[in-house]
């Protein structure tokens, strides 16, 4: 009886032309090109997501090492066993070192034409070498800008992005409603993510978050893959210098029976979800309970829509010693101070044509909100609570 390996190879035999089986597949002289990125979707300690787009279907890695070192590490994007091909690329780094500066380059190779056997390639497009440095909580201090709720509008981004410290803030959150309403993929890169990644460069976080006017149109449910977390989710915590970071999501601003929606919302679950979530992480994480500082990042600062629930999630909150809450959707400044409407916290929602700068050290967190032309609007210092 033939062992199995044989047997394989005759089958191999019968089902290939002889000429074929010891062939390379085909390279042709064609190299794809990146149209976008790549940009930091994600970053933590230990962890980065790498997300960029070419013009044709590629299969896609990064290269990375330490800063002044060779890349002679390589991440891949492959899923149950399969690297994909696409055009759109997000590829996670794990086993980072905190605090740590890396260098890397995206790679994209073309795959021309798709078959069972020898698909067709092309050749590779890399991105010019970046860096970049993971987020470390014993970093002594942090510093990072926001900016809220620029519906897609050129000028406003222009002149709100030309006003950030860039120096001075190691990321910059978007903190939801960069359109008004998803509609396609050019249009998140034309009206935001591009115009912000020509200040990022590719080398630091670039953190959205979601608003309730991302949940709307018919691109919105394709939003997640152009800011993957590697938790798979929208909402998550992080840890940089002297703050404890937890990313919300604020779902929707009206109830999923609200009848513009046509039935197809479902936040009354996903919001329970994620409370569930929070509750848990909230009691049993170590740093969020020891973390000099704990900030809330989201949309909407009175939580969104959550089935009249928003007392539970402040008082979730106020138990898990929640120190500043930074939102934005109103589009106008608003502070509301402890004790003002139940919470223990200090919650701000940013304004539309405003820029909030942050810098914590392990004794104040400073919150300075200043206009496109810089004037300062709103300065306060929260001192840490012991
Ligand atoms: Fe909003």
């Amino acid at each position: 009886m033939a062992r199995p390996a044989l047997a394989v190879a005759a089958l191999l035999a019968l089902l290939l032309p002889a000429s074929a089986q010891d062939e390379p597949y085909i390279i042709h002289d064609t190299r794809p090109v990146i149209m976008q990125g790549p940009y930091f979707a994600s970053l933590s300690e230990t962890g980065a997501t790498v997300v960029w787009l070419t013009d044709t279907p590629c299969q896609a890695k990064v290269v990375f090492g330490p800063r002044g070192g060779p890349l002679d590490r390589a991440a891949d994007n492959a899923a149950h066993g399969l690297l994909p091909i696409g055009t759109r690329h997000a590829v996670h780094l794990a086993g980072l070192e905190p605090g740590r500066a890396y260098s890397y380059k995206a790679v994209a190779t073309r795959v021309v034409k798709m078959k069972a056997y020898w698909p067709e390639k092309g050749l590779s497009a890399e991105s010019p070498a970046r860096t970049f440095t993971t987020f470390d909580r014993a970093k002594p201090e942090v510093s990072f800008s926001a900016v809220a709720d620029t519906h897609e509008n050129p000028a406003r981004v222009k002149d709100l992005l030309g006003a950030v410290d860039w120096d001075g803030s190691e990321f910059l959150v978007h903190l939801g409603d960069a359109v008004n309403s998803l509609e396609s993929e050019d249009q998140l890169f034309d009206r935001w993510i591009g115009p912000a990644e020509r200040y990022l460069g590719g080398s630091k976080l670039h953190l959205f978050v979601r608003g309730n006017h991302e949940t709307r149109g018919a691109f919105a449910r394709g939003l997640f893959e152009y800011f993957p977390s590697p938790e798979g989710r929208f909402y998550y915590a992080r840890d940089h210098g002297p703050v404890h970071f937890i990313v919300l999501d604020t779902g929707e601003d009206k109830a999923d029976e609200t009848n513009v929606y046509a039935g197809l919302n479902a936040f009354r679950a996903y919001r329970g979800e994620e409370f569930a979530w929070l509750e848990r992480h909230l009691a049993t994480d170590r740093r969020a309970a020891e973390a000099p500082f704990r900030v809330v990042i989201l949309h909407q600062p009175d939580w969104g829509w959550v089935d009249g629930k928003g007392d539970m999630w402040t008082a979730l909150a106020n138990k898990g010693r929640v120190d500043l809450v930074l939102g934005g959707h109103f589009h106008r400044l608003r502070k509301i101070a402890p004790g003002e409407q139940g919470n223990g916290f200090t919650a701000l929602a940013l304004g539309q044509d405003q820029i909030a700068k942050v810098e914590a050290t392990r004794a104040e967190l400073k919150v300075a909100v200043t206009g496109k032309d810089g004037a300062v609007l709103e300065a306060f210092v929260l001192k840490a609570r012991r």
